[in-house]
C-alpha cells in the first residue's frame, strides 16, 4: 500500500515524498528533500486531480490513485502551475485517462503545449473567478500570475474552504503531514519564500489581495506539509510580501587570507553592540537558501570580498548577482574589501548595486591586513549603517 491521506472527506493527498532530492533548479540545496503534492477531490458527480508530480514518480501517483478509485475516474486535471515538478506527469495522466480535461489558464495552455505537447482538444481554459461544479463541491479558480511563473493560478475548494495555491505558501521538506509535524517549518517556509517568491513580492501581495473575502480553513500547497491552521503562514506571507524588514543585517563574505574576515569581524562586533541582529555567511561554506531566507527580512546587506584579478572574488560576484535577481527588500548596503596590489572589488560591487533600490552607505577598502585605523573606519561605517537600519520603519 502506498501512502494516501484523506485531508478532508473525499479530498485525498496523492502526492509523493522525494527524500533523495538534494538540489532544486540545480541551485537550491534541499537538506530535507521535498514533496510534490497532488490532491484528488471527489464531488458527487465529478472528480478532479489538482496538480501532478515530478517526472519519475508517475507510477507512484498511479498506484495511489488506484487506492482511491483509479486514474480513469478523473474528469478534470487542474494545472495550477506548468513547472515540471507539478505538471511533469500531465502527459502520463492524459495518456492513461482519455476523458479528463486539462484545466488551466490561457498562459498555462501555451506552456502546456510547449512543455508537454498537451493537445488543445483536451484543454479547458479558465479565467479568474471561474468555477467548476463537481456536484456538491465547487472549485473556484484564482488567477495569481508570477507565483511562480506567469501562468500560475490558485484553486479554492469552496465547500471545504481549502486553498490549493501550488508553490505559494510552500516549503521544501519531505517529512510530516501537517505543519505541526515539522519543527521549524516556518523558517523553512521563509527560506523557500526567499528562493522562489521574493523576486515576485508585488505579485505575492496581489495574490493575497485576491484571497480577500474567502474563508480559508486549510492551505494545501504543492511542496511540504499542509497548513491546517493557515494563520501562521498567512501572517508571515502578509509581512514578507509587504517587504517588511527587521533591524537585521545579513553579512555575506569570502576571505582568502583572513584580511576581509578581520573587517567582517569588526563589522559584526559593531552592529551587535548597536543592538542590530546580524547574520553572517562565509560564502564558500554557506547554504544559498539560508542566505535567501535571511534576506527576506533583512534591512541591510554587507558584502565582504577581497579583490581578485581586479574585481570581486567569484563567490562574492555570485552572491552580489543573486542579490540583484532575488530583489530582497533591504534598503542599505555596505562593502568591505581588502586588496594586495590594486583594488577593484568595491567598484564592481557598487556597479552591481547601482541599478537596485539599495542605498550604498559606504565601503572600507584596505591594502593588505587592516590597521587599527582601518578597523576604526569599519566601526564608523558599522555605526552609520546601524543608525540607518534603526531609523528605517519596517515597511
Ligand atoms: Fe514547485 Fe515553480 O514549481
Amino acid at each position: 500500500m502506498h501512502e494516501v491521506r484523506e485531508i478532508a472527506k473525499n479530498v485525498f493527498w496523492v502526492g509523493v515524498r522525494d527524500w533523495d532530492r538534494r538540489l532544486f533548479d540545480s541551485l537550491i540545496p534541499l537538506p530535507y528533500g521535498t514533496t510534490y503534492n497532488a490532491y484528488l477531490v471527489k464531488g458527487l458527480g465529478k472528480v478532479a486531480l489538482i496538480d501532478t508530480v515530478n517526472p519519475g514518480f508517475e507510477g507512484e501517483l498511479k498506484a495511489k490513485l488506484e487506492q482511491v478509485g483509479g486514474i480513469e475516474q478523473i474528469d478534470y486535471l487542474i494545472m495550477n502551475h506548468a513547472e515540471p515538478d507539478h505538471a511533469g506527469s500531465i502527459p502520463f495522466v492524459l495518456k492513461e485517462n482519455k476523458k479528463a480535461k486539462l484545466v488551466l489558464t490561457e498562459k498555462g495552455a501555451k506552456m502546456a503545449k510547449a512543455l508537454y505537447r498537451a493537445p488543445e482538444d483536451r484543454m479547458m481554459i479558465v479565467k479568474h473567478g471561474d468555477t467548476l461544479d463537481l456536484v456538491g463541491r465547487t472549485l473556484q479558480f484564482i488567477e495569481a500570475p508570477f507565483l511562480h511563473w506567469p501562468e500560475t493560478m490558485f484553486t479554492y475548494l469552496r465547500e471545504d474552504r481549502i486553498l490549493f495555491p501550488c508553490d505559494f505558501f510552500g516549503a521544501h521538506h519531505a517529512g510530516g503531514d501537517f505543519a505541526r509535524d515539522v519543527k521549524e517549518l516556518l523558517p523553512l517556509a521563509q527560506k523557500y519564500y526567499g528562493e522562489i517568491m521574493m523576486p515576485f513580492s508585488k505579485s505575492g501581495k496581489s495574490g493575497i489581495a485576491k484571497l480577500e473575502g474567502l474563508e480559508i480553513r486549510m492551505i494545501a500547497p504543492s511542496h511540504g506539509p499542509i497548513w491546517d491552521d493557515p494563520e501562521p503562514i498567512m501572517a508571515a506571507y502578509l509581512s514578507w510580501t509587504a517587504q517588511e524588514t527587521k533591524q537585521k543585517v545579513t553579512i555575506v563574505f569570502v576571505t582568502m587570507w583572513q584580511a576581509t574576515k578581520a573587517l567582517v569581524d569588526r563589522m559584526v562586533q559593531t552592529l551587535s553592540s548597536e543592538d542590530v541582529e546580524v547574520r553572517v555567511y562565509n560564502l564558500p561554506i554557506s547554504d544559498i537558501a539560508a542566505i535567501a531566507g535571511d534576506l527576506v527580512d533583512s534591512r541591510a546587506i554587507v558584502l565582504g570580498s577581497p579583490t581578485v584579478l581586479g574585481g570581486l572574488h567569484p563567490q562574492a560576484l555570485y552572491a552580489a548577482s543573486l542579490v540583484k535577481v532575488l530583489k530582497p527588500p533591504a534598503k542599505f548596503a555596505a562593502v568591505l574589501s581588502s586588496y594586495g596590489w590594486g583594488g577593484g572589488a568595491v567598484k564592481q560591487a557598487l556597479e552591481i548595486l547601482g541599478p537596485t533600490n539599495i542605498e550604498a552607505v559606504g565601503a572600507v577598502d584596505v591594502n593588505g591586513y587592516p590597521t587599527p585605523e582601518d578597523l576604526k573606519k569599519v566601526e564608523e561605517l558599522g555605526k552609520l549603517l546601524a543608525g540607518k537600519v534603526k531609523a528605517q520603519p519596517p515597511g
